[in-house]
């Protein structure tokens, strides 16, 4: 039986909730949705999983991409699990909706919240110290339910969220176009390209010794946590300022956006750097 679960992860909240599983099912591979879908199709797998952040309130845009292109079957135990830090909104929705696209139904969608990682929004939120051991203990149970081919329902947007989506972060999403704009790149930076090799996008290529940012960002956050100079920032210019306003309209967010050199930075404590380098895991 082969059981393949694909994940998306920036600061790896979702890639450990997927080993988890994965340690849950045993001899599971797990693949990153950096690879190309017609790479890794899930045609010959009797277990499917999607494990994924949510972004602005529903599944961040390179995952959709990331799902459309995959080939499945149709008859596998298929499930979602989305890692949100307060507000899932649509992300288990979409997910049915687009596994639905494919001619099978999700038989379990679930939801582990997680510590807010948008660190150049805001410092990292509730504390990991308080945080990570409720992390661990709802990916076990989740885990669990895996293991036993429960089938469940999926969590649904609550009634604000639904009103709410489109103006709150309608705008936000129609600028997710420009999200590396600000990235900035200090003299600090070595040239060691571990930026280029965490990003989840294949957004960053060297050039000259430093990343070149390719705008296709999802602002996952992995180079900006990962990079061992500190030499990624976020600075939003009066340029790129003009720019976003015009793109959608002036958003609560954007107002926010930036990295102050001392704010506090996070990863998940059970994934290292290297982890968030690789393209597929072996679980025994
Ligand atoms: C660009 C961006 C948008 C986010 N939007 C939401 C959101 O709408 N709702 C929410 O609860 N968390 C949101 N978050 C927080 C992440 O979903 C959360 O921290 C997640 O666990 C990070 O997963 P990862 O460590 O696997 O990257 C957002 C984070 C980022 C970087
Ligand atoms: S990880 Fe940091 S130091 Fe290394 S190339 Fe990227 S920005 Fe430079
Ligand atoms: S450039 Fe950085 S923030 Fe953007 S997708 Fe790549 S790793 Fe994530």
């Amino acid at each position: 039986m082969r059981k393949r679960i694909y994940y998306f992860t920036g600061t790896g909240n979702s890639l450990r909730t997927a080993i988890k599983i994965a340690e849950r099912l045993g001899d599971a591979e797990l693949v990153s949705m950096r690879t190309e879908p017609d790479e890794v199709s899930a045609e010959d797998c009797d277990v499917i999983g999607f494990v994924y952040p949510v972004y602005h309130w529903t599944v961040p845009e390179h995952v959709v991409k990331f799902v459309e292109g995959l080939k499945i079957n149709p008859n596998a135990y298929i499930f979602a699990v989305a890692n949100p830090s307060f507000i899932c909104g649509f992300a288990c929705e979409k997910m049915a909706e687009l596994i639905r696209a494919k001619g099978a139904e999700l038989s379990l969608a679930d939801v582990v919240h997680c510590v807010a990682n948008y660190v150049i929004v805001y410092p990292p939120f509730p504390s990991p110290k308080f945080m990570v051991p409720r992390m661990e203990k709802k990916a076990a149970k989740i885990a669990g339910d895996i293991a036993n081919r429960l089938t469940k329902a999926y969590p649904k947007a609550g009634a604000i969220t639904r009103r709410k989506m489109k103006k709150f972060m309608g705008p936000y999403l129609e600028l997710q176009k420009y999200a590396d704009y600000p990235f900035t790149v200090s003299d600090a930076c070595i040239g060691c390209g571990l930026c280029a090799k965490v990003c989840q996008c294949k957004n960053i290529e060297l050039s000259d010794g430093k990343p070149a940012f390719l705008h296709h960002c999802m602002n996952c956050m992995a180079c900006v946590t990962s990079c061992p100079k500190r030499a990624i920032g976020y600075e939003i210019t009066a340029g790129d300022r003009e720019l976003l306003n015009a793109a959608g309209r002036k958003t609560s967010i954007v107002k926010l956006m930036g990295l102050p050199k001392k704010r506090k930075l996070y990863r998940n404590p059970y994934v290292s750097v290297q982890d968030l380098t690789k393209d597929t895991i072996e679980i025994h």
